[in-house]
């Protein structure tokens, strides 16, 4: 999973790399791992700046001043099972034809024949793990079939539709083409989210955006957007005119349910849904459920207070509470200045992170049964670490309830969580994950009620269903033989290699990973 970003700005001579940082600084939860800006103006020259880290660290005000140009595009990598070896930042470049530039939110599903073809038929030279690569090459590859010395509109919408075509998996893309404009797509299943929105400048003229998510839109000003529909493309000429064109029929409407029970900002709407209202309502689900399992029980006498799991989990744990009529405390707080756990793709470091992260306040949990109210339970090791930690502060029984229900199978669309066996819920029962976790009992959410908090919430309705793979091993696109297989060996060879350089470290600084930068002289 990763943030992206593309702007143009109508006057030719103001900059958008400060905005794209601006904009990269609220998509910082998609991704930490790396971060990189290109950006261009009319006279075709790419300038481009990418390192491992946050964007705070990769892009300081004297790389910043070497971005020029009225439009460009950002990239926040999350670290997916491709991607995550060395500094392969995005967003990455090709200089034939014409000199493309891509960012790249999703994971694509049939990377075996893509590498194949890339390879065998139209010669050419992959470098990376990364399906990021193979999607740029494809749409090169597609772009280069117009044989002309310079592309019109007509001809980049009909290479999207040639990558639409042979790429099978979860894409949201932002890209630059140079001397030409932006443009950006999104996938025929619209897994991964895409908004585009336009602002009014003072003078009447009209600045572009595209991000991953809406918050960014509004808070640099583009009151007026609209989701990129599944299969759809939009140009921005440099000079400002914008196309949006229907490439292949809608097939499926189905984004990444994992958007709203993690992922996205709770101040986000995706797809007409706000993700805040989602949470909320899970939590109204979740009650009931709960209320379910304790079927001819007092709640009251069975539960004394419901604590969340900080931060993801705090919408659906209070109107949790409040659906249970149970006092709602906050028994852990959190330290901000630790990076997020899930983030860390070392599974040691992961158990003694969370006491760095949280820490548990006596006074809440002693002598009390508490139900404790997580987003989500993935491999198990932090809520296990949680429920200890619960104990330790004197909890007499400790509930521990997930706003989603059990994740039994592998993500493939870009949220690398973890091996299929490598996830507590594999092959267990609800009854085996307790014991593993030391709870006294775990409450899922059911994938229904899930569904039906999206659902329920939904403006427009226009999504058929969900990307739910996670929960039933049912993948909407589905994947190719021996994808999975592949996927896991490449996630285990990053893991090897991540132990050999001793780079666990997800914080490290961009300063010796910067692979191109522009010192401010071009201009
Ligand atoms: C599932 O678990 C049972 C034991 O609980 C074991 O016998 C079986 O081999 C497991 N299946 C898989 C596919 O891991």
């Amino acid at each position: 999973m990763c943030g992206i970003l593309g702007l143009c700005l109508a006057d030719k001579n103001a900059n958008a790399a400060p905005e794209l940082f601006e904009g990269s600084l609220f998509l910082q939860h998609r991704g930490q791992d790396a971060a990189g800006i290109t950006t261009s103006g009319p006279k075709g020259r790419f300038y481009q700046c990418k390192g491992n880290g946050m964007a705070r660290d990769v892009f300081t005000p004297e790389r910043l001043s070497g971005l020029v140009g009225n439009f460009g595009i950002a990239h926040l990598r999350y670290p997916t099972a491709g991607s995550s070896a060395g500094s392969e930042a995005q967003p990455f470049y090709v200089n034939s034809p014409y000199g493309i530039s891509l960012s790249h939110n999703g994971n694509l599903v049939n990377t075996l024949q893509l590498r194949k073809y890339l390879d065998e038929e139209v010669h050419r030279h992959i470098n990376t793990d990364s399906d990021s690569e193979l999607l740029l090459n494809i749409f090169a590859c597609e772009l280069d079939k117009t044989n002309k010395a310079r592309a019109n509109n007509e001809d980049i919408f009909t290479a999207l539709k040639g990558v639409m075509e042979r790429c099978r998996g979860a894409y949201a893309c932002s890209g630059l083409l140079a001397g030409y404009g932006l443009f950006a797509f999104r996938d025929p299943n619209g897994i991964r989210p895409l908004l585009f929105g336009e602002r009014e400048n003072e003078q009447g003229s009209i600045d572009y955006m595209v991000a991953s998510e809406s918050v960014v839109l509004k808070a640099h000003n583009f009151k007026k957007f609209r989701d990129i529909l599944p299969g759809e493309a939009v140009i921005v000429q440099k000079s400002g005119v914008v196309e949006f064109k229907q490439l292949v029929p809608i097939k499926d409407y189905t984004p990444d349910i994992f958007e709203y029970v993690y992922f996205a900002r709770p101040d986000s709407v995706l797809d007409g849904n706000s993700v805040y209202h989602t949470r909320l309502e899970m939590g109204s689900k979740l009650a009931e459920n709960i209320k379910n399992v304790f079927t001819g029980k007092d709640i009251s006498k069975e539960i004394d207070v419901v604590i969340p799991v900080p931060d993801t989990s705090r919408n659906s744990a209070l109107e949790c509470a409040v659906k249970l009529n149970l006092p709602f405390r906050e028994g852990f707080v959190k330290n901000t200045y630790v990076g997020r756990t899930f983030i860390m793709p070392d599974q040691k470091k992961r158990v003694s992170s969370v006491r760095r992260k949280l820490n548990a306040m006596e006074s809440e949990f002693k002598d009390r049964n508490v139900l404790l109210v997580d987003d989500s339970i993935v491999r198990g090791t932090t809520s296990k670490e949680i429920i200890q930690m619960a104990r330790e502060a004197g909890a007499k029984k400790v509930y521990f309830a997930s706003a989603a229900p059990a994740i039994r199978y592998n993500h493939i669309y870009g949220i690398d969580l973890a091996d299929t066996k490598a996830l507590v819920a594999y092959n267990r029962t609800d009854e085996e994950v307790a014991q593993i976790l030391g709870a006294d009992k775990v409450i899922y959410q059911k994938l229904e009620d899930l569904i039906a908090c999206v659902n329920a919430r939904t403006k427009e309705n226009k999504i058929t269903n969900f990307e739910v793979g996670v929960f039933t091993g049912n993948y909407v696109t589905g994947v190719e033989d021996g994808y999975i297989q592949e996927l896991e060996k490449v996630r285990a060879q990053n893991q090897k290699l991540k132990e050999l350089n001793g780079n666990s470290d997800h914080n490290a600084k961009a300063e010796s990973d910067i692979g191109i930068y522009n010192l401010g002289d071009y201009k």
